[in-house]
């Protein structure tokens, strides 16, 4: 019996009526039916319109419901006001998939966001799976369906398209068509009423027919779905993404350091980082890293070749290398020989090569196989520029020839007008060209990356016993309604109930119990205004540190107090907290926001006053693995300030990664929290203290 996978009613259908095919060659509706035809699609295909009986030589029906036949693709071209209903006599037919070429939705307004919700109900509550509306439409060049209104099919490759934007997806599909390279399938998303992203990646992830999975996209409405498949599909074949646009700010009206730094787009590099997707920025990387990964095998390890005709790009080549953080290769003794032997006295045998100003294509090939024949070399940049004897062709024909299963080679042409037939034939036959060293370099690099992503270990989160209760009864108080934000007076027992250490610390009313308890707590001491409203203390003049004795106590309190009521007359104020000095250790900070699109994510950087300024800081989104709290630590630039420089020790790293891991498990076990800065957390050599911790609720318990 014939059984439809997943999204098959449309790469596999055994049948495709056209809703509103027209004879008029300037319709949507005429180059659509002329699409599907033209693209070899060998089921039955219905043009449907009340006043044809015949177009392009197929018979032409009147509505799907006189169709002889079963029905599973229909795709419409008619005006947004005719989709419904027409998609309600679908749904009686048993049409199992549609496609919305048509706009005139969501993406107008509100009358057209009305129509949209209504066919989402018509498709949903009668199983049928809809693409768009909105889209340039779909295409399979394995399975020869383009239901689409491209003006040509793209050819056959193995690159997958997923693109929410129609107009960008012509784009792209004509700069494909420009550098002759192919896809496997393109399918425009559009306003994705039903089938989006994560639908169409599970598809790519065990299509065959993909090797290369490219998206651009506006928006992801589910991140952690996205995630979640984004992982699996990544760990199989790289995912390439274009983003555009940024999404609201986690925290719209930041209150905490961590929602200041948290950047709009923050977020979706934490999340594609997190999932093995490789982020393109450009236009310009996006193709880049298309025709690098589609067209050669992954580099191995991070040991660059570099065979040149031209002195200056190969110091542009080398400077790349460096640049991104690979190596040039070491030769090994016997390449060196080979090529001492064999190539005029002038040459440079060590990387990168030179083969000088007059190399034929027969100097390019010697060199380039004994380099890819080294076991030192994992992949080769062959750079030409075309100077009076260069064999411009032939010497792309050695390259190609010289392609190694195991080895990129990517080739850098320098040039226009000389080289393009040859750049053409190197693209025709899987050899990328770059325009210049830089590129390549970068696409190095990204393969470089996704080899340690590919060997990067399942990820292991820790989870800590913890005392819910106790923090469920303050971060869940009829209080919080009125007042979300919490200062480190009534924080502490929730950080101290998820495992962190506290500085010991009392509350004094007035001077005189402040300065017993200081007594009590050993000199030295630090003292803090204690306020419901007031959540910067310094800022106000409401701290005090290094007090080391009862009168600098009394006189700090009475300080602290006039300073307070200075800036803030109507403070309620509880009094002020005397607090253990902790001894000199580094000052980092941890925090939370909340972004709408993929949940909590974690900020870690030094702590203190360089924060703001500097933006040094990395973001995770929850939950953190250990390893990526490790490397949330390594990111920061300032790293070496942390692991031990100009003969100080380094700090206990460990005990940052346990302090992030307990962020995580705590926003991850109260969604509602929306804002949370551990500013600072002081870490010693060994262990590490919070000294001064904040947080915001809100939004419910979701
Ligand atoms: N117990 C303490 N031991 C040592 N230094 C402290 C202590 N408490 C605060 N400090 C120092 O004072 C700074 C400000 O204190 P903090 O509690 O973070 O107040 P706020 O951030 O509200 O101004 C801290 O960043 C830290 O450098
Ligand atoms: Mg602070």
């Amino acid at each position: 019996m014939y059984k439809m996978d997943r999204l098959d009613m449309f790469f596999k259908p055994r049948s495709i009526a056209i809703i509103g095919a027209s004879s008029e060659e300037k319709k949507l509706g005429y180059a659509v039916l002329k699409n599907v035809i033209d693209g070899g699609y060998k089921g039955n295909i219905y043009p449907i319109n009340p006043k044809a009986d015949y177009i392009l030589g197929y018979k032409c029906y009147k509505s799907v419901l006189d169709i002889p036949d079963d029905l599973d693709l229909v795709v419409f071209v008619i005006p947004s006001k005719f989709v419904n209903p027409v998609m309600r006599e679908c749904a009686q037919k048993g049409v199992k998939g549609a496609i919305v070429i048509t706009a005139g939705f969501k993406e107008t307004g509100l009358e057209g966001a009305k129509l949209e919700r209504e066919l989402k109900e018509i498709v949903k509550s009668n199983n049928i799976r809809l693409v768009g509306p909105n889209v340039l439409g779909l295409i399979d060049t394995h399975n020869s369906i383009n239901a689409s209104f491209a003006s040509f099919m793209p050819k056959k490759g193995n690159i997958g398209f997923i693109s929410q934007s129609g107009a960008f997806a012509t784009a792209i599909m004509d700069w494909a068509a420009a550098n002759d390279i192919g896809f496997s399938k393109f399918i425009s998303i559009g306003n994705k009423a039903d089938v989006n992203e994560i639908d169409l990646l599970e598809v790519l992830k065990d299509d065959n027919d993909t090797d290369v999975i490219l998206m651009y996209l506006e928006s992801i409405d589910n991140g952690r779905a996205f995630m979640d498949i984004a992982y699996k599909t990544s760990k199989v074949k790289p995912i390439i993404v274009l983003k555009s646009g940024t999404t609201a700010a986690g925290a719209k009206a930041a209150t905490s350091h961590t929602g200041s730094l948290a950047g709009s787009d923050q977020a979706y590099t934490s999340a594609f980082k997190q999932c093995g997707v490789i982020r393109a920025s450009t236009v310009e990387d996006l193709f880049d890293l298309a025709i690098g990964f589609a067209y050669q095998p992954l580099l191995n390890g991070n040991n660059i070749a570099i065979i040149t005709n031209a002195g200056g790009p190969g110091i542009m080549a080398s400077d790349a290398i460096e640049n991104f953080g690979l190596r040039l290769a070491t030769l090994s003794n016997d390449t060196v020989e080979e090529l001492r032997k064999n190539l005029p006295s002038a040459a440079a045998v060590y990387n990168p090569v030179d083969v000088l100003g007059d190399a034929l294509a027969d100097r390019y090939e010697f060199a380039l196989s004994k380099v890819l024949r080294d076991e030192n070399v994992d992949g080769a940049m062959v750079i030409l520029t075309p100077q009076v004897y260069t064999q411009v062709n032939e010497t792309a024909e050695s390259i190609v020839k010289a392609k190694d299963p195991k080895k990129p080679i990517f080739s850098i042409f320098m040039g226009g007008k000389t080289i393009s037939a040859a750049t053409k034939y190197l693209m025709e036959n899987s050899v990328p060209n770059y325009s210049f060293p830089e590129r390549a370099g970068f696409v190095f690099k990204s393969m470089h990356d996704r080899r340690i992503w590919l060997n990067k270990p399942e990820p292991v989160y820790r989870k800590f016993d913890t005392k819910f209760e106790l923090a469920e009864k303050s971060l869940r108080s009829e209080d919080r309604s009125r007042r979300p934000s919490l200062g480190d007076w009534e924080v502490r027992e929730v950080f101290e109930g998820y495992g962190f250490t506290l500085p010991k610390t009392l509350l004094a009313t007035t001077s005189l119990e402040a300065s017993d308890f200081a007594e009590e707590l050993g000199f030295p001491v630090v003292m803090k205004i204690a306020s419901p409203d007031i959540l910067h203390k310094t800022d106000v003049g409401g701290v005090k540190v290094g007090l080391r004795n009862k009168d600098e106590v009394i006189r700090a309190f009475d300080d602290i107090m006039i300073s307070v009521r200075r800036y803030f007359p109507d403070a309620e104020i509880w009094g002020v907290s005397v607090q253990q000095m902790l001894p000199p250790g580094k000052d980092v900070i941890i925090g939370s926001v909340k972004d709408p699109q993929f949940g909590h994510m974690i900020m870690f950087g030094l702590g203190g006053i360089y924060v703001e300024v500097l933006k040094d800081v990395s973001f995770r989104i929850v939950p953190v693995s250990e390893s990526d709290a490790m490397n949330m630590i390594r990111e920061i630039k300032s790293f070496k300030l942390l692991s031990g420089a100009r003969g100080e020790k380094g700090v206990d790293q460990n005990a940052i990664v346990d302090a992030i891991l307990r962020v995580s498990n705590l926003v991850t076990d109260f969604p509602e929290i929306v804002e949370l800065d551990i500013n600072p957390l002081r870490v010693f050599e060994e262990g590490a203290v919070a000294i001064d911790m904040r947080l915001t609720v809100g939004g419910g318990t979701e």
